[in-house]
């Protein structure tokens, strides 16, 4: 489906930890057809300063109230400025953009593999696995308990396995140990999912080639556009023909883990 443009009534704002909030605004259309894995791009504020659309991961939608979630965190200006957005206001939203993940899982059982804010993608991908009565496990890591957003939420058919760097809830260390550990232990998963930090993915995806599993990765860059005409989101590729390179905002954000070429 084409991406429509709207205004959009803000009607949630709430920070969910100190730094990162959870945004709810009223779209219908983009509601509608949103897949797992694609992306909303925000103006964030009324003026022309920030220029550019700020992208954001859909993590959640009701498709009968219309409305649109996303979890954000606040690293700069134009996240700031989303921040203070408050349930009344409207925002100029684009959407939906880019390629989401593939569904259903091509095979079973799965694995979601989710670093830091990841979790702001794969969270609707998991909701949407398990109404679709997929099995698998959530390996979910951050840098400390407080940061492991959703932890406390049980979904069907998934086994949540958590991982902080010090050690204050789960598995001590980071999530790719964890996930390893369970490969290790002889757990095997047909499909994996994963989103996070680049190092992290990159990381998962040598343990992915060692133990020839398939997946996919939702990668994030700097974009303008957003639509696939500016190629400043350009990333390296490959294939059995050769290297290239690929728009993040129109061929991804989500990437066959063994098409990205990890720099
Ligand atoms: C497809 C996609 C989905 C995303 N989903 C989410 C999400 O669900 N939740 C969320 O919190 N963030 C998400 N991001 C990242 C988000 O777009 C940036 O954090 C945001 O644009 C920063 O804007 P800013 O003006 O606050 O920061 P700026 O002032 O522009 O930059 C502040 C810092 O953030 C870094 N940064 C800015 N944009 C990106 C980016 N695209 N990728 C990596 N680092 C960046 C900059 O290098 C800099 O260090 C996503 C990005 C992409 C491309
Ligand atoms: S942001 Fe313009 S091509 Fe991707």
């Amino acid at each position: 489906m084409p991406p429509v443009l709207c205004k959009a009534p803000v009607v949630q704002q709430a920070a969910v930890v100190p730094g990162v909030y959870r945004l709810a605004f009223t779209a219908p259309e983009i509601a509608r057809t949103v897949q797992p894995g694609q992306f909303v791009h925000l103006r964030v504020g009324s003026t022309h300063d920030p220029l550019l659309r700020r992208p954001f991961g859909v993590h959640d939608v009701d498709r009968e109230c219309g409305t649109v979630s996303i979890l954000f965190q606040v690293v700069g200006r134009g996240t700031a400025i989303l921040a203070e957005v408050r349930p009344g206001g409207v925002l100029d939203v684009l959407g939906p953009l880019g390629r989401g993940f593939t569904l259903p899982a091509p095979a079973l059982p799965v694995a979601l593999v989710a670093g830091g804010l990841g979790i702001a993608p794969l969270a609707f991908l998991l909701r949407r696995l398990a109404a679709a009565g997929i099995k698998g496990s959530l390996f979910q890591g951050a840098r400390t308990a407080g940061l492991l957003l959703g932890a406390e939420e049980t979904v069907p058919g998934f086994k949540r396995r958590l991982a902080t760097d010090d050690g204050t809830a789960g598995h001590r260390g980071s999530v790719v140990d964890l996930f390893t550990a369970s490969l290790v232990a002889g757990y095997r998963y047909a499909y994996v999912y994963a989103a996070g930090p680049y190092p992290m993915l990159r990381a998962l995806a040598t343990r992915m080639r060692e133990y020839r599993l398939e997946g996919e990765v939702s990668l994030e860059e700097r974009m303008a556009c957003g639509l696939g005409a500016c190629l400043c989101c350009s990333t390296g590729v490959q294939s059995d023909s050769g290297t290239g390179y690929a728009r993040v905002c129109a061929d991804g954000p989500v990437f066959p883990v063994r098409e990205v070429a990890w720099s």
